[in-house]
């Protein structure tokens, strides 16, 4: 009986997930490879520029327009009432024009109104100071009567224009990024989540280790959101404070499916909904909504910061694209790019101009990456506020495009031209699907160690993202995954510093590696149960069966140390974070630490398991050349081989067509089998240079 209810359950879920993807394939065909759009601001600008405006949109070649985003000012000038009129006129100029719409929901930013009659509706930081009105993502989003007020403009959009056929779809708010709010309101809605979670009080003490500087607590009324501001760091407590960026996430999602939820009684099923996150989301999980279709992202590349050579400063940090496009397809299953940054930006440290080429790169990185939709921030620059000095694809004379807004207009057109040459069905070549990669992550392991780095030289958001990075140096295919993830798909699982594990999440892994796969575990994995307790046992005491090692202790080093690794006959420099292991009989020492007081003991490990590998890695190291070349290993072992690209230079396949882009600052030359066909670029890619080529 239990069987067949379990049968029943996953049947309807792949039911689900299937129709999910082929609604995805609705929303965007395949063939369209991706589409493209630009955001505009009627309200920023004189009425009678929008007609060229407009126009001028669509002769750039962009086939959406994204409106209203901030407009709420406009929508509901006075509240309870409300004027269309205004939008009523851009969708028609947007008709005429022949280009698609996607609506956005305005309740980032909320009219002056709203702050002087309704003040509770405001967050509060951490001093208790209400936030003012006068700029974005202040609202309390679990504040009731905020949520009514979002309520009732989210419905009055959906009722104007949710069967509206030009419209694709909608965009919920802004950057939703889980705000820690410390309002009245959300004390309560805390302390209801505690409840929720918990159920007795004496849960809630246990898990927070309240016993610890007498926490302890005798009533959930007496619980507050624990306060970094006030208490300082050393005197909050990590599991207390783990559960108020739980609840902040869970509150933010539950916010975005309150909204969806809204649109979905009124508008199309043929309009999607969707979002767009910060590429490097911190606060906001999107793997916790439930009504979105899918999940975009913002990605500003260049905010002036040294990237990889002597260009690097204009090319941008390479890793904002590599991560997003795929974390955020966690969300239905396929992603896009909705803000990109079409110049230089105002808020980096220095705001350099870009290298002629960049922004159509970092176009073709979203696309190579699978991305399905292309949307930029902005269409023009805006000649006053905040954000004059931010780049927009068009000048500030209203009408010059701008060397960003030249190469959306190049990318577009070979956009066109690849989707004359798109071929239905393409599957993935076999030499790279051996490759298949997939990295665990998620938000709760990066809050509990960015929390509690132990060694400042620790990079809790970069170092899952190191392994992204060497897997496609090696020319390997990179899904970044969540815990819940089918695995079965993947021939090589990362887990990079996984800390917070249960039973049956270390029983999958050892059953995948039972199956096949080729496990890669690295320090910092398995330290903690889910609360963010140690276990009381040995150090990562649930994975020492599977890795065939005992964490004897744990070794950090100041920036300047010289920590020695010595693998075959190379040496390895680490200063970051070792582990110290103690193999069992039958597991093989890869590499040893060959300096310090334990000289001799084991770094990296490695067993079989039935027709699988685990190799533990339990240094970091800041070149990361041990950890690449244990990777080149297990590809090597495990008959898969592998490339060799330059930090940089990532080389994706998508729909039949091989993609590259580079971000180094050095010319790569690409080695394109002879009888390839070269449809964009050339062999000789240079920074900032795309290739395209299909075999
Ligand atoms: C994004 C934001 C945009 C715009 C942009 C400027 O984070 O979503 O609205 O402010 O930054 O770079």
């Amino acid at each position: 009986m239990k069987k067949y209810a379990l049968y029943l359950i996953l049947a309807s879920v792949m039911l689900a997930t299937t129709a999910r993807a082929q609604q995805i394939d609705r929303f965007f065909p395949e063939k369209d490879l991706v589409t493209t759009g630009i955001y505009y601001y009627p309200e920023h600008w004189n009425e009678n520029q929008w007609e060229r405006d407009i126009a001028r949109i669509a002769d750039m070649g962009f086939s959406f327009v994204h409106l209203a985003e901030f407009a709420w000012f406009k929508m509901e000038p006075v509240e309870g009432k409300f004027d269309f009129a205004w939008l009523d006129k851009v969708m028609t100029l947007c008709t005429k024009y022949h280009l698609k719409v996607l609506m956005c929901t305005p309740s980032a930013t909320t009219p002056a109104w709203m702050r002087s009659d309704h003040p509770e509706t405001f967050l509060m930081d951490g001093h208790y100071i209400r936030g003012e009105h006068g700029t974005r993502g202040l609202g309390s989003i679990v504040n009731p009567l905020y949520r009514q007020l979002v309520e009732k403009i989210v419905a009055e959009m959906a009722k104007r224009y949710g069967r509206d056929k030009n419209i694709m779809g909608w965009q919920l708010d802004n950057e939703p990024d889980a705000k820690p709010d410390y309002s009245p309101s959300s004390q309560d809605a805390f302390r209801q989540w505690l409840k929720n979670k918990y159920k007795t009080i004496d849960a809630l003490n246990t898990a927070w280790g309240a016993a610890f500087w007498s926490q302890w607590y005798n009533d959930f009324d007496q619980v507050i959101i624990p306060n970094t501001a006030l208490v300082g760091w050393w005197g909050n407590n990590p599991h207390a404070l783990m559960d108020f960026k739980r609840y902040s996430a869970d509150a933010q999602a539950e916010f975005l499916d309150f909204e969806a939820g809204i649109l979905r009684k009124l508008i199309s099923p043929d309009q999607f909904v969707t979002t767009n996150y910060t590429a490097v989301s911190t606060g906001s999980d999107p793997r916790r909504t439930e009504k979105l279709d899918f999940a975009t992202y913002t990605a500003y590349p260049n905010g002036g910061a040294d990237n990889l050579g002597d260009l690097g400063f204009r090319l941008g940090n390479s890793k904002v694209i590599l991560f997003a496009s795929e974390y955020f397809k966690s969300v239905g299953g396929v992603s896009g790019v909705m803000e990109i940054q079409p110049g230089p930006v105002n808020w980096g440290s220095y705001n350099p101009l870009l290298l002629p080429g960049t922004v159509r790169m970092w176009l073709y990185h979203t696309f190579a990456a699978g991305g399905r939709l292309a949307c930029s921030y902005r269409f023009r620059q805006i000649n006053y506020s905040a954000e004059q000095y931010h780049a927009g694809v068009i000048k500030t004379d209203g009408v010059t495009p701008s060397q960003g807004g030249e190469e959306y207009t190049q990318f577009m057109k070979e956009v066109a031209a690849l989707r004359q040459l798109y071929k239905p069905g393409s599957k993935m070549p076999e030499k790279l699907a051996a490759r298949s990669t997939a990295v665990l992550w998620d938000l709760e392991n990066y809050w509990s160690i960015d929390r509690q780095k132990q060694t400042y030289q620790w990079d809790a958001w970069n170092y899952p993202v190191k392994f992204m990075e060497l897997a496609k140096q090696l020319g390997a295919p990179v899904d970044v995954i969540p815990p819940t993830a089918d695995l079965s798909k993947y021939r090589f699982l990362i887990i990079p510093a996984y800390e917070m594990v249960d039973s049956p999440l270390v029983k999958k892994w050892t059953d995948y590696a039972a199956n096949g796969g080729h496990l890669i575990i690295t320090c910092r994995t398995a330290t903690k149960d889910r609360r963010g307790h140690f276990w009381e046992a040995g150090w990562a005491a649930p994975i020492s069966g599977l890795i065939g090692a005992h964490v004897q202790a744990t070794d950090m080093l100041p920036a300047s140390g010289k920590g020695d690794i010595l693998m075959r006959s190379s040496h390895y420099a680490w200063n970051n974070w070792a582990d110290l292991l103690v193999p069992d009989k039958n597991t093989e020492v890869l590499a040893t630490y060959d300096n310090q007081f334990y000289k001799g003991t084991a770094a990296v490990v490695r067993r079989k398991v039935g027709k699988g590998t685990v190799t533990y890695i339990g240094a970091d190291t800041d070149g990361s050349d041990l950890e690449k070349s244990l990777l080149r290993d297990a590809y090597a072992d495990a008959g898969a081989g592998a490339e060799d690209y330059p930090p940089g230079v990532y080389v994706y396949w998508r729909d039949g067509f091989y993609i590259a882009v580079n971000y180094s600052s050095a010319t790569y030359v690409m080695n394109v089998p002879a009888d390839a066909k070269i449809i964009i670029g050339e062999k000789n890619v240079k920074p900032a240079g795309v290739l395209v080529w299909r075999e």
